[in-house]
């Protein structure tokens, strides 16, 4: 569910027309809905009701400012993963205290970060962290919260590039060694032990491979309990979304020819089949949904700029690119392409829609079929709300997009266009290069 729909033959979000956001920023931009939002994280956190619950949204996923405040709002706490999303919350004005802090590779500088900020625990994933931690906060002269990321060697069945729970990935530590690992850290003075986590994987798309981890990690978390009086176990994130979006011609009958097991996973078939497992250990539970919360609350509106017809095939060309959208490039992921402008009396059109890159990967779908649209008509990616802006980069000089921010009529810019000049602020012409 998401409020990007057509009204008349215009594609809104909520009640703002993408056309009049377009006209006045430009493209290519994000347009976020802050209703789609509300009703993503209400939804989550009412299928896990009864449970002491605590969202921590991964910012990785969306982190501009406002849709950071946005989250703070609606009393989430947050999932960080560098210093930098630490004080991206901060000055959102989010709860650093309730958040947690995950990476592999937490930089001395970044721990002292988190301890000045007091986050709420710190997600360990090797012994030589729990060292560093111990480390700067015995530095500090301060106690450090942690819980170690189990690793369940759980298949997630998702893309190879997302997934994480399997043993011979670099993340957490096997169940296995999780009780020495434990131990180890009991004996540093500086650290508290405070939780345990685990994360399996992005977009997954089945209940199984949750259920499966979170029963393989439950004995081991009443011992935790028993020994060291832990207070929270955190799941991780991973809660995939319908990418084929409801707006584009086809999406039902691809939701009708999915086998049941094989549909999407919706937050109610997720909490009824976790709630069971996780309401008697009498444990806060932390949750670290992304891609869930932000992925359908927004779009990529970009312009079409030629209509390349070739031999055989045909081009279509925008002025979006890897470079705003890299996932499609990157996971072979699927987005929707719709126009913003619908008009059932075009022919269809199948062709490769392109950026102008100058590498064959950028491209965003093949052999697509649409609507017909011409130079200077624009489309919108649909579900580009999560791991879209924050995986952006400037990739043939091309400043980042610009963002907005709708609310109800409203729209608001949240983000510039990146300008030439600030690409180039932070770089010089050495003076042994200048004659
Ligand atoms: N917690 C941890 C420890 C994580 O590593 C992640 C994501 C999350 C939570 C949030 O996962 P989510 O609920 O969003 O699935 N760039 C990729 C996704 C990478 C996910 C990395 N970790 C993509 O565009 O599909």
């Amino acid at each position: 569910m998401h409020h990007f729909s057509y009204v008349g033959n215009k594609l809104h979000c909520e009640g703002v027309d993408l056309a009049a956001v377009a006209a006045l920023h430009g493209t290519p931009t994000y347009v976020y809905s802050t209703q789609t939002i509300a009703d993503n994280y209400h939804r989550l956190a009412a299928s896990l009701g009864g449970l002491d619950l605590r969202i921590c949204y991964a910012c990785k996923a969306n982190s501009n400012l406002a849709v950071l405040r946005h989250f703070a709002n609606l009393g989430a706490a947050f999932d960080l993963v560098s210093s930098g999303e630490l004080r991206r919350v901060a000055a959102a004005g989010g709860r650093t205290q309730d958040s947690v802090f995950a990476g592999v590779g937490k930089s001395e500088a970044e721990i002292r970060v988190a301890l000045e900020a007091g986050v709420y625990g710190f997600h360990v994933e090797s012994e030589p962290e729990l060292e560093r931690i111990n480390y700067v906060a015995g530095q500090l002269g301060l106690k450090a919260p942690i819980a170690i990321r189990i690793n369940p060697d759980v298949d997630a069945k998702t893309h190879a590039k997302i997934t994480t729970g399997k043993s011979e990935n670099k993340f957490g530590i096997p169940l296995k060694f999780a009780a020495e690992a434990y131990a180890a850290a009991a004996k540093f003075p500086h650290l508290e032990i405070r939780g345990v986590q685990m994360h399996i994987g992005s977009q997954l798309t089945t209940v199984g491979p949750f259920v499966e981890a979170v029963k393989k990690v439950l004995p081991f978390v009443l011992e935790l309990k028993k020994t060291y009086g832990i207070r929270y176990f955190s799941v991780g994130g991973g809660i995939g979304i319908v990418y084929p979006d409801a707006l584009a011609s086809g999406a039902q009958a691809w939701w009708d020819a999915k086998p049941e097991g094989e549909r999407p996973l919706t937050p109610e078939v997720y909490g009824a089949a976790l709630l069971p497992l996780l309401a008697p250990l009498g444990l806060k539970i932390l949750l670290e949904p992304g891609r869930f919360l932000v992925g359908n609350a927004g779009v990529l509106v970009s312009r079409v700029e030629f209509l390349k017809r070739g031999h055989g095939k045909s081009f279509l060309i925008l002025d979006a690119a890897m470079n705003d959208l890299v996932r499609p490039a990157m996971y072979e992921a699927h987005h929707e392409i719709v126009p913003l402008f619908r008009d059932s009396t075009r022919a269809a059109l199948t062709a490769d829609i392109v950026g102008p890159i100058c590498e064959s990967g950028d491209c965003f779908a093949k052999d697509r079929t649409l609507q017909e649209v011409g130079e200077g008509e624009r489309v919108a990616f649909m579900s580009s709300g999560a791991y879209g802006y924050t995986m952006a980069s400037r990739y043939n000089t091309r400043g980042m997009p610009a963002e907005v921010l709708v609310s109800g009529n409203r729209f608001e810019l949240v983000n510039t266009r990146e300008s030439f000049e600030s690409m180039v602020a932070g770089e010089k012409i050495p003076g042994f290069l200048k004659s």
